[in-house]
């Protein structure tokens, strides 16, 4: 029978190919506004994304995944990691409850559990370093004993700093000194049960932390100065971060490990460098680069990527930067930023979320007849930053030519929006009003926010709305 085996294998070859090809999108849910889960599984089928990763089981995420046909990759939030870790029966639950219930009761098709995230970031300083690899272990065992052992694997999707170059090119990649220990312990489980490397790149972190960084070796149009590694030449970053990747994993012994990318992207604001055109540079320079299929220098073949990220996400922390509320291919309403052909639609054109219900045409802005030097400005502007958003707002932003009236009412804009347009919610002493007249200019948008999905994101901005009336009565 051994003549059957070249047809078997072309046609194993097909069938792996098509299932990791195509590109995959990150949907985070830290919205004060999140879209309808059904909206937005919706979209991704539209627009040809097959596969989705999840930063936490989000119940409604995953019950509108169900029989959508999208792969799932599901997480455990850094913040679970120590009980799955010292408890094998707090594993079982969590696999019973947020894989095993789903695929076999509502057809979810999960692939992966991402077991923390970015787990070993240097900021952490090894908060997560003794946990990270007992839950990996429980987590493995429990769905083994849950019977999903092959159909679903387990991965750690890491920070590119697991990883370092001593001289900085791609052939001197080693896992970080401080971790090396613990990452080959956990990448020879991964490799021992058949699970990838997941590692997240990010070149515009590089590039907003270093001002030394060569803007264009961030992109692909081949145009920064090369990075020369023997007889191999980088002229893009992600190209030199992923080789870094393979040459570390080589290096200890994982010589045909597959490799997840777990968050790749551009924010489009909130920094200088995050604006729609340069994320629109670097999506489609991405896209175009993976979609021959050919791989970089070091791994020829289609590379495994989920875009980060699917939506804005105006919840999230900014302490990384207030660019981080701003990864979204797509905006807080699921209406996209720019044009972005990801070669799975016919048209090459990005499909909006379909019938998105907005609030009425209002907004909350500065009163003309208020002074900037009215004792209640000060208070009133940085109580609706905090609550609200203005990372639109600052130098090189969206809002960032706003005069200082303009900057005001952005903020009071924000807060408003963000509690649903509530009159209440407009009543900074003596200096708001609400106006039928869209403020926005040029570049800068003041948004109507969409309605609230009652599906749970509800009690939160409750608790936001009963906040902001104890301070406005406390002035
Ligand atoms: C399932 O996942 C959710 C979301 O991360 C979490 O809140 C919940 O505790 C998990 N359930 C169990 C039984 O672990
Ligand atoms: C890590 O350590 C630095 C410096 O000691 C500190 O500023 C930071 O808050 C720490 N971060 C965490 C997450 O513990
Ligand atoms: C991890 O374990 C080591 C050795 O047992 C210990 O010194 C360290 O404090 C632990 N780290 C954390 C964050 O718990
Ligand atoms: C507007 O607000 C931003 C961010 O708070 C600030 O950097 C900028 O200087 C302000 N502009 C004016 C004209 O007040
Ligand atoms: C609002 O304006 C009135 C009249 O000008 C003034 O008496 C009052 O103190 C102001 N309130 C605040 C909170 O600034």
């Amino acid at each position: 029978m051994g003549f059957l085996k070249p047809c078997f294998l072309i046609l194993f070859m097909c069938c792996w190919v098509a299932s990791v090809n195509g590109i995959g999108a990150n949907w985070g849910t830290q919205s004060s506004h999140p879209l309808p889960p059904q909206t937005v599984v919706k979209m991704l089928r539209d627009n040809g994304i097959q596969k989705v990763k999840l930063f936490d089981a989000d119940y409604g995420a995953l019950r509108a995944l169900g029989k959508s046909g999208i792969e799932v990759m599901v997480g455990i939030p850094n913040d679970m990691l120590a009980t799955m870790a010292s408890s094998m029966k707090a594993a079982d639950k969590w696999v019973a409850k947020n894989v095993s219930d789903h695929v076999n009761n509502h057809n979810v098709d999960i692939r992966y559990v991402a077991v923390g995230n970015e787990p070993f970031l240097s900021t952490y300083n090894g908060t997560f370093l003794n946990t990270t690899f007992p839950a990996l272990r429980n987590i493995q065992a429990a769905l083994i004993k849950a019977g999903l052992g092959t159909k679903v694997k387990v991965t750690v999707p890491q920070n590119a700093d697991v990883y370092e170059s001593s001289t900085g090119v791609p052939s001197s990649g080693d896992f970080r000194t401080d971790i090396h220990d613990i990452m080959i312990q956990i990448t020879k489980f991964l490799n021992d049960n058949g699970s990838p490397f997941t590692v997240n790149i990010y070149p515009f972190i590089s590039l907003y932390l270093s001002s030394d960084f060569p803007v264009e070796y961030a992109f692909f149009e081949g145009k920064a100065t090369p990075v020369i590694d023997g007889g191999t030449t980088y002229t893009n970053m992600f190209d030199a971060n992923y080789d870094t990747a393979v040459w570390a994993l080589q290096k200890n012994g994982f010589n045909n490990m597959g490799i997840i990318v777990g968050e790749i992207g551009w924010p489009s604001d909130g920094d200088k460098n995050a604006n729609n055109e340069m994320a629109q540079k670097f999506m489609q320079g991405f896209m175009t680069h993976i979609s021959g299929g050919k791989g970089t220098p070091m791994r020829a073949g289609p590379i495994d990527a989920y875009l980060f990220s699917l939506i804005d996400e105006d919840d999230k922390s900014i302490q990384p930067g207030n660019f981080e509320r701003h990864w979204g291919v797509f905006a807080y309403d699921g209406q996209p930023k720019y044009t972005l052909n990801l070669g799975t639609t016919n048209s090459g054109a990005l499909v909006p979320a379909m019938g998105v219900k907005y609030l009425q045409k209002k907004w909350c802005v500065m009163k003309d007849s208020a002074r900037l030097d009215d004792p209640s400005v000060a208070n009133s502007v940085s109580y609706a930053c905090a609550l609200g958003d203005c990372t639109s707002l600052g130098y090189g932003t969206s809002c960032g030519a706003l005069d200082a009236k303009g900057n005001i009412s952005y903020a009071f804009n924000s807060y408003y929006q963000k509690n649903d347009q509530l009159d209440q919610a407009c009543k900074f002493p003596n200096v708001s009003t609400i106006t039928k007249d869209d403020p926005s200019t040029g570049t800068c948008r003041f948004n109507i926010m969409i309605e609230p999905y009652y599906g749970g994101a509800d009690r939160l901005v409750g608790l936001n709305w009963i906040l902001g009336m104890l301070l406005v009565l406390v002035w």
